[in-house]
């Protein structure tokens, strides 16, 4: 995929900030620091459009991307971050969900793992809330440059079987080598229509 036009639209907390088009949307879910501002990045092929850091928390809004003026990505404040207090992860709990259950125009969304580690207990969760509210879901295990290759096929067998996953709702990717991102965009493409 080409990508000439990317524009950060709104940073958005609740429903009446969202755009008003009709393009269809993807989000991207996953723990704090797991990596999903390094994944809209590469796919959008850019270096550090989405901000990055090695803190978690970095993100702490609805980040509207829109890509092509065809697509937005939905870059989403991680879960499960410490560091801030109950009330505002409460907060951001809602903001979260009343996205993710409300929005009509959501087509997917992609679940980023760590693929170093086991799934945990809330990528499973997150992983039955999507399903609950039928959402598309392509679980996307990151960080796979820090894994040597002969060792990937053991990790991809622990995801697939902790998480419960066929071969096609799996995708290994690195946001170093960029591996595994023609895989994510062609199911994004199956998902949108785009
Ligand atoms: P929050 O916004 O805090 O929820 O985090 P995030 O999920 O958006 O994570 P972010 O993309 O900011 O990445 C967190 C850290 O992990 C950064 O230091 C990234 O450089 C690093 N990182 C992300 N993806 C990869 C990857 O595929 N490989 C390696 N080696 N590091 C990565
Ligand atoms: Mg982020």
């Amino acid at each position: 995929v080409n990508i000439n036009n990317v524009n950060l639209e709104i940073s958005a907390v609740e429903p009446k900030q969202y755009p008003r088009s009709n393009h269809p949307e993807i989000a991207l879910v996953g723990r704090s620091n797991v990596g999903k501002s390094s994944l809209t990045n590469v796919l959008v092929n850019r270096k550090n459009y989405a901000h990055t850091s090695n803190q978690p928390g970095k993100t702490q809004t609805l980040n509207f991307y829109n890509v092509e003026n065809k697509i937005y990505f939905v870059d989403i404040p991680g879960y499960g971050f410490a560091r801030v207090s109950k009330m505002e992860r409460e907060k951001w709990a809602t903001m979260i969900e009343t996205y993710l259950t409300q929005r009509n125009q959501l087509d997917g969304a992609i679940n980023l793992i760590d693929g170093r580690h086991k799934p945990t207990q809330t990528d499973i969760q997150m992983k039955a809330f999507l399903e609950y509210y039928q959402i598309p879901t392509l679980i996307v295990a990151t960080k796979m440059d820090k894994i040597k290759k002969s060792h990937w096929n053991k990790s991809k067998s622990l995801i697939k079987k902790t998480m419960g996953l066929n071969d096609d709702q799996l995708v290994l990717f690195s946001a170093k080598t960029r591996s595994g991102k023609d895989q994510i965009w062609n199911w994004i493409q199956q998902q949108s229509g785009v």
